[in-house]
């Protein structure tokens, strides 16, 4: 009894130490464990929720910039990896990063020169990527502390982080309340469910930025990974990754519409790939209606494992690793080198704001922004 008494007391001051609200959920298999992340030069503790799932999956997702550190799958002999890249601990994010695993927002992406008028008015943003605005400006939804709730329910256990986005913050107008709900279900899927509504008409683009290495994190470059991309047409961009319209992917090295091993052709001397320094460019996604769509589906050989991506939205960035130039140091101090991770952020279209044939950004008062991807992991 007396035993009891002091674990019952031991996790109750677990839960105050780290700030989680406990208790822990548990849904069947599926469990939600709450930790410390760390404390932030603020003196705030960051959390770290461990999502498990029946077949052992699991998924560890922070409270700063509501960002996946880990997600542990089994290879086709049932072994388990790593495939996201990503840090140890909170100040190794708070010191800088390339966006690993965040949620990116207000506006995910980039706005040509940091400008856009909406209803006549014109707004200006951070110029954060040489002439123009990229994913949110200065500090964007990935730097920010989020609210948290672990929950567990039919379909798997997760977190739903929200954050309020003030009027102006970072230059957007409205306050812009928003949440990601992510679930880890039984079939081996990370689901997001992204919502958001304004009291200003405002643009909002919001994505995950989760840079994959299906063989593990920091184990090589993602060059022998196949990709396929259910995409007939691309945005070509600019020398500044601003698109300048709409073109069809056939007879290009942006053609994925077969599984092509990325390495293949991403040195092709094609000026899209120079202009990106290898893939870094929008797929419009074939037949996006606002439905759940497979949008790409990714294999690496050696270890046969396999994610496929769904989505709601009409576009998919596919980036791969061409700024990582081994100075992050990850998790476990492996060096992400050139290449060593990829990224598939589901979205609406670059510059949207500025681009009046692209699918409409702006969400205005009343309306509700909504949105869900699924990163689901197979094996062969
Ligand atoms: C962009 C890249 C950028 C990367 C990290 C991607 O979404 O398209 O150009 O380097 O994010 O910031």
């Amino acid at each position: 009894m007396k035993k009891v008494i002091v674990f019952v007391l031991f996790l109750s001051l677990a839960f105050i130490f780290t700030g989680c609200q406990g208790p822990v959920n548990d849904f069947g298999k599926c469990t939600v464990t709450c930790s410390s992340f760390g404390i932030m030069p603020d003196g705030q503790t960051a959390k770290l929720f461990t999502l498990t799932n029946k077949n052992g999956m699991t998924v560890k997702i922070t409270n700063y910039g509501a960002i996946v550190t880990h997600i542990i799958v089994p290879d086709a002999k049932g072994d388990m990896a790593d495939v996201a890249l990503g840090h140890d601990n909170v100040n190794d994010y708070i010191k800088g990063h390339p966006y690993f695993g965040a949620i990116v927002g207000r506006y995910g992406n980039r706005i040509a020169k940091g400008k856009f008028t909406l209803d006549g008015k014109q707004y200006t943003l951070a110029t954060n990527n040489d002439a123009n605005h990229l994913h949110g400006g200065e500090k964007g939804f990935d730097k920010v502390i989020w609210d948290a709730a672990a929950f567990a329910d039919d379909f798997g256990a997760g977190v739903r982080f929200s954050y309020l986005s003030k009027d102006m913050e970072e230059g957007y107008p409205g306050n812009l309340n928003c949440s990601v709900r992510y679930t880890l279900t039984n079939n081996n899927e990370l689901k997001l469910d992204y919502e958001a509504t304004t009291d200003k008409a405002t643009v909002v683009n919001l994505t995950h930025h989760s840079y994959f290495n299906l063989a593990g994190q920091g184990t090589g470059d993602i060059l022998s990974h196949e990709i396929m991309i259910d995409a007939d047409y691309f945005t070509p961009v600019d020398e500044g990754l601003i698109p300048t319209g709409i073109e069809s992917v056939k007879g290009t090295p942006m053609d994925f519409t077969k599984s092509t091993a990325i390495g293949k052709r991403v040195d092709d001397d094609y000026q899209q790939l120079i202009f990106g320094k290898g893939y870094d460019h929008n797929w419009i996604i074939n037949n996006a209606d606002g439905s759940m769509k497979l949008a790409a589906r990714v294999t690496e050989p050696t270890s046969g494992r396999i994610m496929e991506v769904y989505t709601t939205e009409p576009g998919i960035q596919f980036y791969c690793g061409n700024f990582l130039d081994g100075t992050n140091i990850g998790k476990g101090n492996k060096v992400y080198k050139h290449r060593y991770g990829f990224c598939l952020e589901t979205q609406h279209f670059p510059d949207s704001p500025n681009q009046k044939d692209f699918p409409s950004v702006v969400l205005r008062p009343g309306q509700l922004y909504r949105h869900s991807t699924i990163y689901k992991f197979l094996t062969k």
